[in-house]
């Protein structure tokens, strides 16, 4: 009996010590460094339609979470980021050469946007999104915006504030978001006379609608998002700018639980106007897409019809405000 109880002390002995050591192994490492490779990305040309193009992407890709106290893209403390994930702040992103990015290339830019990876190699966890499916030209005029004379990218000298990731984040870096590898060809523009392609990559590329309408962050397949797990079921939790809890809507065509009873014409004032489809306001994190072209959420409504249903009843909250 006492050889048993002194075999589980041991053994007991010896989780506790390796969970210790992979505690102080996370700490130490940190969130990996990658291997930068060298990628053919020629400087973009700037041009008055590619800045356009790329203001309308950044103002629900970007723009939310770079816009700082000064109204420029100066970074800031990002308050909806669950409270596990530790004390995060978006980076300076003007046109700065010491605080912001003046000095980057657009090569490397490109890279990170990418890859999650920044010049130096240092990864930047899941609160800075990647952008693996955007096409080339949807990247180049992102790109030619942040290069632009729009008042928000010039020059803010409020310096960088480093971020304190938890252990949580370090733990998930090691294991679930990893560096997305960099593209091997080029990404084509999609062909906007195929509603369903061009819908597609609407929703799984320009503006990742998938990635908050799926049923969980830990379980997105960044790389073929239609594998993600629950695939525009919504449910996932987001956290709205006063910290209150708000999971996203079940957007298949499921008549019960999702938008199966909607027109195509519901789907336009959702996104432009948001309102649903009983008139209720759409909240945020959802941000409203008023930029949106008809082609665009034409496009959007057919491939939507073409997403497996899933049945998945969400809490709305409807009660809270
Ligand atoms: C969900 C919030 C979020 C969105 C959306 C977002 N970012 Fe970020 N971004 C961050 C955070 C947080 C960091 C800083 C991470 C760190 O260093 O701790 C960051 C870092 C960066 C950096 C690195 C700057 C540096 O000096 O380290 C660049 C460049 C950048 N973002 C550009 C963009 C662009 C361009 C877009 C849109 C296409 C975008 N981000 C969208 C949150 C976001
Ligand atoms: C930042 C996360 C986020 C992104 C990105 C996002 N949504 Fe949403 N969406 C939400 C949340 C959260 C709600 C629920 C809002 C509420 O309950 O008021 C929502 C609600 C909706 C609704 C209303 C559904 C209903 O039954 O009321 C539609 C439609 C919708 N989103 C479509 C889209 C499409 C299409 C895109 C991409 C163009 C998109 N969303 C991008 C988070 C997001």
């Amino acid at each position: 009996m006492k050889k048993a109880l002194r075999f589980v002390v041991i053994l007991l002995l010896l989780v506790i010590g390796l969970g210790l050591a992979f505690v102080a192994y996370l700490e130490i490492s940190g969130i990996p460094i990658y291997a930068v490779e060298k990628v053919n990305f020629p400087q973009v040309q700037i041009t008055p339609e590619r800045i356009a193009r790329g203001e309308k992407i950044a103002s629900v890709q970007c723009i939310v979470c770079h816009r700082g106290s000064d109204g420029k893209l100066s970074g800031r403390l990002l308050h909806e980021m669950p409270p596990n994930f530790g004390e995060i702040h978006s980076a300076n992103i003007t046109q700065s050469k010491e605080h912001g990015i003046g000095n980057w290339t657009d090569e490397q830019i490109a890279y990170l946007l990418r890859t999650g990876c920044k010049p130096d190699g240092q990864f930047l966890p899941v609160y800075m999104p990647k952008f693996a499916h955007l096409s080339d030209e949807d990247l180049k005029s992102v790109i030619a915006f942040l290069h632009s004379d729009r008042p928000c990218v010039q020059p803010s000298e409020i310096a960088k504030v480093t971020s304190k990731p938890s252990l949580l984040v370090k733990f998930l870096c090691h294991v679930a978001f990893k560096k997305i590898p960099y593209p091997t060809a080029a990404i084509a523009e999609p062909d906007t006379t195929n509603m369903v392609d061009y819908g597609r990559y609407l929703v799984n590329g320009r503006y990742d609608c998938y990635a908050c309408h799926s049923r969980d962050f830990t379980k997105l397949d960044f790389v073929n998002p239609e594998k993600s797990f629950g695939y525009m079921s919504g449910g996932n939790t987001l956290i709205t700018l006063e910290g209150k809890i708000r999971y996203s809507a079940n957007i298949t065509m499921c008549p019960k639980t999702g938008i199966g009873t909607w027109t195509e014409e519901d789907m336009g004032r959702a996104l432009r106007d948001h309102k649903n489809k009983e008139g209720k306001p759409i909240r945020e994190p959802m941000l409203p897409y008023n930029g949106l072209t008809d082609l665009e959420v034409k496009a959007i409504w057919k491939y939507i019809q073409t997403v497996p249903v899933i049945e998945n009843k969400v809490d709305r909250k409807w009660d809270e405000d």
